[in-house]
This record gives C-alpha cells, structure tokens and sequence, in this order.
C-alpha cells in the first residue's frame, strides 16, 4: 500500500462531529514503518488534534524520531495544506527536503518539501543564548 492510500484509509477513522472536515496523515518513519493519524475533534473546540499530530504522535510512540516521508489527504478543493502548528510538528522530525505529499479525495495532488512547507523555523539554535 502507498503512503498516500495509508492516509486515504486512515481519513475514514476521523472523529469530525464539528467540522466534518476528515482528516487523513500516513508518515514512513527512517526504519520504513508507516504510521497513521486522523484528526480527532472535541467539544471544547481547542482541545481536538490534527492528523498530521496523530501520526506524529504514532510515530513517536513507536519508538521513531526520523520522518522520511509524509502524506495527507482531504476532502477538500485543493490538496490540503497542513496548519501552521503541525508544519512546526513535521519540522521536527523532518529534515528540510523530506518529501510531503498533499492530496484531494478526488486525485489531485501537491508534492512539497518539510522545508518549503515552513521556511524560517523555529529550531534549537535561536536557544543558544538560553543557557
Ligand atoms: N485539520 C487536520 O487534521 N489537518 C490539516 O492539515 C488541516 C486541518 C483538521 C483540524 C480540524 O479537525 C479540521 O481539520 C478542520 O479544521
């Protein structure tokens, strides 16, 4: 199964009384395993959680910290592009060219980088004066 139709699959599992909006991330991590996330909302707006962090949840819990591939899928016009917080998500598990594949339920897609996803990061070295 490709990575992309791991995030098809897993889109079906989404917890989306509120929006509606399913949600599907499939990530292969450094060993080659393929973790999967849905976006699973709350009541208390705030509290719900994106696929992409589901996956990276998943991921981590699974004892890796290497991404080396990401995909997502929605129902969504144009292929779905992750939110600020989860590009901040991948970006710490990824490296700046690690592959990100965005796509729609209807087949089209949009393939990126982690890098391009979020230039300008955030990362450990803006720390070094913290010590
Ligand atoms: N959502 C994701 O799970 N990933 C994205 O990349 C974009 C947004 C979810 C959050 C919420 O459950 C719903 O989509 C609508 O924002």
């Amino acid at each position: 199964m490709s990575l992309l139709d791991a995030a098809r699959a897993v889109r079906e599992m989404a917890y989306v009384p509120y929006s509606r909006f399913k949600v599907g991330a499939a990530i292969r991590g450094a060993s080659g395993a393929v973790y999967r996330g849905c976006n699973v909302e709350n009541v208390a707006y705030p509290e719900g959680t994106c696929a992409e962090a589901g996956a990276i949840a998943a991921m981590v819990a699974g004892g890796e910290t290497e991404l080396i591939e990401v995909a997502v899928i929605a129902d969504s016009p144009s292929p779905v592009p992750p939110c600020g917080g989860c590009r901040q998500k991948l970006a710490e598990f990824g490296r700046h060219d690690t592959p990100v594949l965005l796509a729609t339920t209807e087949g089209a897609t949009l393939a990126t980088t982690v890098g391009e996803l979020l230039p300008g990061r955030f990362d450990a070295g803006h720390m070094a004066k913290a010590e």
